[in-house]
């Protein structure tokens, strides 16, 4: 699977939502996360994302995004259609340590 790590947060460029095959991901108020039990791993998404948010679950360390991504693709709605960016996007964009901004 693919997983939304915290770099997405306080960006939100849905850019990923456009191209997935299979519609799996969530949207939360200020993040998106991918539903690891319904991604089929074909990686388009992975280079569309201008905060190089998404990431391969073969990466080290990355239980805890999948982890998270499953919790909240739990609870938050499917979202299926690109839309605007958050406001503050481009500011946010290269910023690191995001997770504790995060809003459920
Ligand atoms: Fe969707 Fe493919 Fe990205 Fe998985 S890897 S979230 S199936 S676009
Ligand atoms: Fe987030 Fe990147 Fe998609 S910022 S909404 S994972 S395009």
């Amino acid at each position: 699977t693919y997983v939304v790590t915290d770099a997405c947060v306080n960006c939100k460029f849905t850019d990923c939502v456009e191209v997935c095959p299979v519609d799996c991901f969530y949207e939360g108020e200020n993040t998106l996360v991918i539903h690891p039990d319904e991604c089929i791993d074909c990686g388009v998404c992975e280079p569309e994302c201008p905060a190089d948010a998404i990431r391969p679950d073969s990466d080290p360390g990355s239980n805890q995004w999948v982890e998270l991504n499953r919790r909240y693709a739990g609870i938050w709605p499917v979202i299926t259609e690109r839309k605007d960016p958050l406001p503050d996007a481009e500011a946010w964009k290269d910023r690191t340590g995001k997770l504790s901004l995060l809003s459920e």
